[in-house]
């Protein structure tokens, strides 16, 4: 049964402004939804301020409203401000909510209120017909997931759990999917045999956008590194699925996440940004890292020996999401590299930030007499090639309100991610210092021994 009603608790917070209403609107403008949309709060807002803040967003994200589906949307919207630990501001939901068969809620709420409003659902009689939309932070580490988890099983059934990671709703990283298994060319290439080693860099330009009171109790590791950064390196690095299914897809998904190591402190680099501690919200002497890079080793056959180089950070030269495959050298070389130096690797590049796509460097022979070679890219734009693609958000929201599991992570994913990243979590030794506008500290470029630039936009 499709969910016949949608609340959103956090409806004042910054997701919702940021993603979901547009993600709402867009629904609406795609027939896929006409339902009852309900906004709980803390803060005492009306409906009136609902469909304000509501419009502004939708605005923000689009060139232009189309008046007639906002309108739609806006018909559908009501607000219930209450106190989480209140019993009344679940009974007057459940007021709203008579006559629905399957509400979806989505705790877009800070975790010291999970617990609260989970028990306040359950209590209502919400939680036994209802579904429920978890975003990170999914606790603070492996053992405060398994409490969360506990939270949510004593009052959903696991099957109407749905635990969003948002990037496994990008088109752009499930086509890394689509580009493994839809392809015969490079899959037999898919290995240690033939790949040196695999580049993954989350770069922003930009720093905490005014959420620094919260990314000071969070870091790049919690904040990325533990969930999008490895939501990429599993899907680059799983074996292919049994089947053509759901459950077989997240299997894969899981097991290659239980081939991956700890992450160590020796081979992790924490920097944090000059200015960072003065930002409001940052502790004076705060040791958050805003920028991590490590490396990642994957316990398989498939992957002996070729390692796993992560990096992410706020205020670097630019914002990009790349994944490099750097391929070994030929066999035998044939074929000198032009000018006599050494020649570079070939490089295939998935681009998963905004203007998508796939670049990749290959030799061709340069011109002249001489038989030299050249690196070359072969590019593919995919915004061009492909046209419009859905928002993560809005995907995310339509799979979840049909029960469609395939896009969310198992609690046991989660759980594995909190395993590989728990050794590198709050670590003692200072975070070391670096400019805006570089690539994080000097340690961070040893690490790879040779990063890859993103194109960044
Ligand atoms: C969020 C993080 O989960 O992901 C943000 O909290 C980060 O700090 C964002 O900026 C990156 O997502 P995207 O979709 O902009 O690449």
């Amino acid at each position: 049964v499709r969910s016949d009603a949608v609340v959103l608790f956090g409806v004042t917070g910054d997701l919702v402004s940021k993603k979901l209403f547009p993600a709402l609107y867009e629904l609406t403008r795609r027939d896929r939804l006409d339902v009852p949309v309900i906004g709980v709060a803390r803060s005492p807002w009306d409906d009136q301020q609902l469909v304000t803040t509501a419009r502004k967003s939708v605005a923000e994200a689009n060139d232009e409203i189309d008046d007639e589906t906002f309108d739609a949307l806006a018909r559908n919207l009501s607000m219930i401000s209450g106190d989480y630990a209140d019993p009344m501001t679940y009974q007057r939901l459940a007021e709203r909510l008579r006559g629905a068969e399957r509400p979806i809620f989505y705790l877009a709420i800070p975790p010291a209120v999970f617990g609260s409003v989970v028990e306040g659902l359950a209590a209502a009689g919400l939680a036994e017909r209802g579904r429920v939309i978890v975003e990170k932070p999914f606790g603070r580490d492996l053992a405060s997931s398994h409490e969360l988890d506990r939270t949510l099983r004593a009052a959903f059934d696991p099957e109407r759990v749905f635990r969003i990671d948002h990037y496994l709703g990008k088109e752009a990283v499930e086509g890394l999917y689509a580009f493994r298994f839809a392809n015969r060319l490079f899959e037999p290439l898919w290995n240690s045999e033939h790949i040196d080693n695999i580049q993954v860099t989350l770069a922003e330009g930009f720093g905490t956008e005014g959420r620094a009171g919260f990314y000071d109790t969070v870091g790049a590791t919690r904040d990325v590194l533990q969930n999008h950064i490895l939501q990429v390196v599993a899907l680059i690095g799983m074996e292919p699925p049994v089947a053509d299914t759901t459950d077989a897809f997240r299997e894969a998904e899981v097991a290659v996440l239980r081939q991956i190591e700890p992450l160590s402190p020796e081979s992790t680099v924490r920097g944090q940004y000059a200015g960072y501690r003065d930002e409001p919200g940052v502790r004076p002497d705060s040791n958050t890292e805003t920028f991590v890079a490590t490396r990642l080793t994957v316990n398989s056959r498939r992957w002996a020996g070729v390692p796993f180089y992560l990096r992410t950070g706020k205020s670097l030269p630019g914002t990009a999401t790349e994944v490099v495959v750097e391929f070994k050298q030929p066999q035998r070389s044939l074929v000198r590299a032009e000018g006599g130096a050494e020649a570079a690797a070939n490089l295939l590049r998935f681009r998963l930030g905004r203007g998508d796509g796939i670049t990749m460097s290959i030799q061709a022979k340069s011109p002249g007499a001489e038989v030299a070679s050249r690196p070359v890219d072969l590019s593919v734009d995919f915004g061009a090639a492909l046209g419009h693609r859905q928002e993560a958000y809005e995907r995310l929201l339509d799979d979840a309100m049909d029960g469609q599991h395939l896009r969310f992570a198992r609690e046991e994913t989660i759980q594995q991610e909190w395993r590989i990243v728990e050794p590198i979590l709050d670590l003692a030794a200072p975070v070391q210092p670096y400019d805006r506008g570089t690539w994080g500290p000097a340690d961070a470029d040893a690490l790879a021994g040779g990063w890859h630039a993103p194109r960044l936009r």
